[in-house]
């Protein structure tokens, strides 16, 4: 039986692999939408949870927060650090569990995760984490997928193929929905949320799956430990089929548009 400590080690090896930084460029637009909406500025205390490379953590940085980003990996500080520098600005990196936040009770205005804290494991503790570092009156904002998006259909496949050795007790995409947050965070909580799209430009499914196959670590990780390495070719042949249904043409040219909720949900009461 693995514990929690062996757990937490397979999941930072997985999210290490490949070159995410191709990823994060995918997933910005998420956190632009974010930082709009949430419009942090000079002076708020700013924890982002599952910071990646710093896609929101630099966004507030450069309205003036004062940002700490956390992840459970730190293979992509150094691409973070770049960035910042580039940026012109500075961002307190850790590295961390979601479940276990190193930081005080209250200690922050604003508290962030894109595509990013869903992934955790133990929901309640990574929900119970983020409530309590938030101060009264001040906000959690997330980006996360939904249970419809084609992110939630390519998990899926994963881990019919690849029985998940990462503990999760609850299913990463239910913080896509609504009512479930609303439970996970509590009545301390008022929340509003809305669906809205990442638009990931590819020619085809077949360009989109082999993008993710190079760059994306869960999907890496899969890929070198499937038994027998040949089972890899049929589970990449689901992945081209279900993302052919997602394909579309349109005005922004031809690509797959993923859901994912965007969820403010601000602190009116101590927890
Ligand atoms: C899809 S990436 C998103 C990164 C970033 N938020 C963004 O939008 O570009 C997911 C991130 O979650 C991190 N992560 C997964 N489980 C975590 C946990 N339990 N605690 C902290 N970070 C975690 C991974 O290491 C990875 O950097």
């Amino acid at each position: 039986m693995p514990t929690h400590q062996d757990i937490r080690e397979v999941n930072r090896t997985m999210w290490s692999y490949g070159e995410y930084r191709h990823v994060a460029d995918l997933l910005r637009p998420g956190a632009v939408d974010l930082i709009e909406r949430l419009a942090p500025g000079p002076g708020t205390a700013h924890l982002d949870v599952a910071t990646g490379n710093g896609n929101v953590a630099i966004l507030s940085a450069q309205r003036g927060a004062r940002v700490q980003g956390l992840d459970l990996t730190d293979e992509f500080f150094p691409d973070a650090r770049e960035r910042a520098a580039q940026a012109g600005v500075q961002v307190d990196l850790h590295r961390g569990d979601a479940e276990e936040l190193p930081f005080e009770d209250e200690s922050f205005d604003l508290v962030t995760s894109t595509y990013g804290v869903q992934f955790a494991p133990n929901h309640e503790a990574a929900a119970g984490e983020m409530a309590r570092v938030c101060r009264v009156d001040g906000r959690i904002g997330m980006c996360n997928w939904t249970s419809r998006s084609w992110t939630a259909h390519f998990q899926e496949i994963l881990s019919a193929y690849f029985p998940s050795p990462t503990g999760h007790q609850g299913q990463p995409m239910l913080w896509g929905d609504e009512d479930y947050l609303r439970e996970l965070l509590g009545k301390q909580f008022a929340l509003t949320a809305e669906r809205r799209e990442l638009w990931y430009p590819f020619p085809d499914a077949e360009a989109l799956v082999a993008f993710f196959e190079s760059c994306f670590g869960p999907c890496i990780a899969a890929r070198n430990t499937i038994s027998p390495p040949s089972r890899w070719f049929e589970l990449r042949a689901e992945m081209v089929e279900m993302t052919e249904r997602f394909v579309t043409a349109d005005g922004r040219g031809t690509g797959v548009p993923v859901e994912y909720l965007l969820v403010v949900a601000e602190k009116k009461e101590r927890v």
